[in-house]
């Protein structure tokens, strides 16, 4: 059986990944996942925002929030490394003080990339979520909530960022495709998030 990210973590070398190549591209389909979310999906993650690395905008031109390291656990402790899909929202405020315009505040979809990222070869497990949005400000030590609900792919080594790039666009695309299904959609009301912060017009 697969691994899951916690059991990969008690280990003592950082696990090695394949390096995408041709035939993967060739053959990513466009949606993924059964018709309703199955075991262990959905999954509920939380925490304060923190700083990566900072490559994610810089490099990729896909900002990620890291989620802290306890946050991650539920997740896993469940699930291999790779990457996933879901809703997220972000609160609008920040040590009491609100920050986040109201657009920025509501549920968005996004992807999830949890592992050692092969390409940047990190030393620790990250748990990033990037959200389809395009935020106003940062929003770094909000608190964030999401639910996972499917998984897309194995976390990949690539030959250039340029490849790296490529398979984030088609893992958003799925993401969307995935997620336009009602099984799904119907988690964007989920009661986890804040209906208050998105009042639906
Ligand atoms: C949807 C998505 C898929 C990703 N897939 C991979 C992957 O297969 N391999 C990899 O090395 N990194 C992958 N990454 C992680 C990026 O390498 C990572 O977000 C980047 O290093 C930015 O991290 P930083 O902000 O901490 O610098 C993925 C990120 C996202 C958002």
């Amino acid at each position: 059986m697969t691994k899951t990210a916690a059991e990969l973590v008690l280990e003592e070398s950082v696990p090695s990944a394949p390096v995408r190549d041709k035939s993967f591209r060739q053959t990513r389909p466009s949606i993924v996942g059964p018709e309703v979310p199955e075991s262990p999906f959905p999954i509920v993650l939380t925490g304060a925002v923190q700083r990566g690395f900072g490559r994610g905008g810089k490099d990729l031109g896909c900002p990620t929030a890291n989620l802290p390291d306890e946050s991650i656990l539920p997740m896993s402790s469940v699930t291999q490394t790779g990457v996933y899909y879901g809703y997220a929202q972000v609160s609008r405020e920040k040590d009491g003080e609100v920050i986040l315009a109201e657009e920025d505040s509501q549920v968005f979809p996004m992807v999830m990339s949890l592992g050692w990222n092969p390409f940047y070869k990190n030393e620790k497990l990250t748990a990033e979520i990037h959200i389809m949005h395009d935020f106003k400000k940062d929003f770094y030590g909000h608190e964030m909530q999401a639910i996972v609900l499917g998984y897309i792919r194995p976390e990949l080594d690539y030959v250039s960022r340029e490849a790296l790039i490529e398979d984030i666009e088609t893992d958003k695309r799925v993401a969307l495709t995935s997620l336009a299904r009602p099984g799904y959609e119907k988690f964007r009301e989920d009661p986890l998030f804040d209906a208050t912060a998105h009042p639906r017009l």
